[in-house]
C-alpha cells in the first residue's frame, strides 16, 4: 500500500476537510486521527494544545504518511511552526478564509467564527493586521459549538435556538460574509446559514486546502494515481462513541480504532 495522508483534528471536525481531500484527491488513502480524549482543545490551553498536537503529528509520520493536514483551526494556531520544526514530512496548517473574505465583502464587515482558542492566537493576530486591509473583522468566539457537533447535534429546533445566540453579535454588527474558521462549523453550515439569513455568505478553508495538499504531493512526486483509496479513522476517545458520530459525517468506513498516545 502506498503511503497515506495524514488529517488530525481535536474531534471529528476534521472529517470537513478530510471530505474535501477525498473529493480531490480519490486515490488517497487517508489516515485520520480524531483526538477525542481531549477535544475540545478550544478551551485549552496552548502549551497543552501543542503538545498533543506534537504527540499525534509524530505519531502518523511514524505510521509512514507522506504528508501531515493539520484539520483544525486551533492546533495551527498553536503549534504549526513547532510542528513544522519537528516533523520531516510536509506539515499542511489550516487558518480562517480570512483573506477570500476579505476580497468578497460587500460592505466591508467580515466575521469570523472560531473558538476562543484561535481568535487569541498571534497567527490569527497576524492574519487580520496583514489582510484585513480595513475590513471591520468581527471576532465571534462559540463557545460548545464543537461539543455539540461531537455529540450529534447537527440540526433541529434546539440547535436553532443555540446558534440564534452564537450569531447575534454577528447580526447585530451587520457583517456580509462569515468565515467558518473551525472546522466542526462546516457540519452545522446550515443552521449558521438558517441563524444568519441567506444573504450572508459563508466561507470556509476545505477546498483551499484540498488543492494545497494536491500541490504538496506534486511537487514531491508522491500523488496517488488509480484506484479508491482508503479511510482509517482512529480516536484517543471512546471507539464505540466515536463510530456513531463518524458514520453520519462520513458514512460506512471500517470500524473507528482506539488510540493510546
Ligand atoms: N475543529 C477545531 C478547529 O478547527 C476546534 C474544535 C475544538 O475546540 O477542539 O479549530
Amino acid at each position: 500500500m502506498t503511503a497515506p495522508v495524514g488529517v488530525f483534528d481535536s474531534g471529528v471536525g476534521g472529517l470537513s476537510v478530510a471530505r474535501e481531500i477525498r473529493r480531490a484527491l480519490p486515490a488517497e488513502h487517508l489516515l485520520y486521527v480524531a483526538d477525542t480524549a481531549y477535544v475540545p482543545y478550544g478551551d485549552r490551553g496552548d502549551q497543552e494544545v501543542r503538545a498533543r498536537t506534537l504527540a499525534i503529528g509524530e505519531w502518523i509520520q511514524a505510521q509512514g504518511a507522506k504528508v501531515l493536514v493539520v484539520a483544525c483551526n486551533t492546533a495551527s494556531g498553536a503549534a504549526l511552526e513547532a510542528l513544522r520544526e519537528t516533523l520531516t514530512i510536509p506539515v499542511i496548517g489550516l487558518e480562517p478564509a480570512l483573506k477570500p473574505a476579505v476580497r468578497q465583502t460587500r460592505n466591508g464587515r467580515v466575521g469570523v467564527m472560531a473558538t476562543s482558542g484561535t481568535l487569541r492566537s498571534a497567527r490569527f493576530q497576524r492574519l487580520v493586521d496583514n489582510y484585513a486591509d480595513g475590513v471591520q473583522v468581527v471576532r465571534d468566539p462559540c463557545p460548545g459549538l464543537a461539543d455539540l457537533v461531537e455529540d450529534g447535534l447537527l440540526a433541529g429546533p434546539e440547535l436553532a435556538r443555540r446558534m440564534e445566540a452564537y450569531a447575534a453579535p454577528l447580526r447585530e454588527a451587520g457583517v456580509d460574509t462569515v468565515v467558518l474558521g473551525c472546522t466542526h462549523y462546516v457540519f452545522v453550515r446550515d443552521a449558521i446559514r438558517d441563524a444568519l439569513g441567506p444573504e450572508v455568505q459563508l466561507l470556509d478553508s476545505g477546498e483551499a486546502i484540498a488543492r494545497r495538499t494536491r500541490q504538496i504531493l506534486e511537487e514531491c512526486g508522491a500523488l496517488a494515481e488509480g484506484g479508491l483509496g482508503t479511510m482509517r479513522i482512529l480516536t484517543t476517545g471512546d471507539p464505540a462513541e466515536v463510530t456513531t458520530i463518524v458514520h453520519r459525517l462520513w458514512g460506512a468506513v471500517q470500524d473507528v480504532e482506539r488510540l493510546e498516545v
